[in-house]
């Protein structure tokens, strides 16, 4: 990786990687793109430019501009937000994927895009749930995420495109808050712990889902990328996990820093629907085997370093 063009680069992964990014690469080898421009880092300290997903002809004309050799298509809208506009995820998940495996195509680029837990659905095994598996998702974004994996793995195999991918849990983090997933609930609880005291969850307890914490996602990204292409059996779509929990584990460990924390718990139908479609927990080992991952951060060290981070930031 040299020259990186990142598209949803002001989102929740992509604002943190665009940083990482330039440290390893070089501020002006990492292209921050996005459909809108805000004060944030990511587009602030580097090239930075307006781009909607959707305009082929304008990312084919960034990418071009910049010489990239990397792509990094981060752009989609998450899983709640896809339920209530299922049209508009689908042309906005898939137009956008394509767009993008076009432009590295044409320009011969190495390709990374994440696939998601939401690519596995009820009928998937639930415990341990293996990388090769059952993937019949009842989610929109799920769809869309399975059709991507697909379309992915295609276009390495029938152009010979670089494509590399992982399947993300939950991914918490202190500086870009998520917007619409199903996994929210993980990063607002930290939030309303330091600012009320107390968190209404709309997930319910016993609910168990995959997260990681964000530096561990950042690290994965770029040990895939930087990975020795020959060891890599799957390519796309490696399950990657750092933790499994349901809310009332994570508040328990909350409690353990903020003694008087206190959760209710009010369930939103939509979200507990995709969440029990999910696994409770997967099995990373072709991501350890294949390219060495290994998650650094667990429950409590991500819950420590979360809640400090935090109080500074809140202050
Ligand atoms: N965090 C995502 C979501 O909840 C899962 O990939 O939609």
């Amino acid at each position: 990786m040299k020259k990186i063009l990142i598209t949803g680069a002001l989102g929740q992964i992509g604002s943190e990687l665009t940083g990482k990014l330039r440290e390893i690469y070089g501020r002006d080898n990492v292209i921050a793109t996005d459909i809108r421009k805000t004060d944030s880092e990511a587009a602030a300290n580097g090239p930075f430019e307006i781009l909607d997903v959707m305009d082929a002809k304008s990312m084919g004309e960034i990418a071009s501009k910049y010489h990239v050799d990397t792509i990094m298509h981060m752009a989609a809208l998450l899983s709640a937000t896809a339920e209530t506009k299922p049209v508009f995820a689908w042309n906005l998940n898939m137009g956008g994927l394509m767009n993008a495996l076009e432009t590295a195509r044409e320009l011969n680029c190495q390709f990374f895009t994440p696939s998601s837990i939401g690519a596995f659905g009820p009928s998937t095994p639930k415990d341990n749930t293996p990388q090769d598996t059952i993937q019949r998702p009842t989610t929109m974004y799920g769809v869309n995420k399975v059709a991507g994996e697909l379309l992915a793995d295609y276009y390495f195999h029938r152009f010979g495109v670089d494509t590399r991918g992982v399947r993300f849990p939950g991914l918490i983090s202190y500086v870009t808050p998520p917007g619409g997933g199903t996994t929210d609930y993980a990063v607002e609880i930290y939030y309303e712990a330091i600012k009320n005291g107390t968190y209404t969850s709309y997930i319910d307890k016993g609910t168990y889902m995959d997260m990681m914490y964000m530096p561990d996602a950042l690290d994965a990204i770029i040990d895939l990328m930087e990975a020795d292409s020959a060891k890599l059996i799957h390519r796309n779509a490696f399950n990657v996990t750092a933790m499994s929990f349901d809310p009332e584990e994570l508040a328990a460990e909350i409690k353990k820093h903020i003694p008087g924390f206190e959760m209710i718990y009010h369930v939103d139908p939509v979200r507990q629907t995709i969440a029990d479609s999910w696994p409770n927990s997967i099995d990373a080992s072709a991501a350890s085997a294949e390219w060495g991952f290994k998650a650094k951060y667990d429950m409590s060290s991500m819950t420590a370093d979360m809640l400090d981070k935090l109080r500074t930031k809140l202050k």
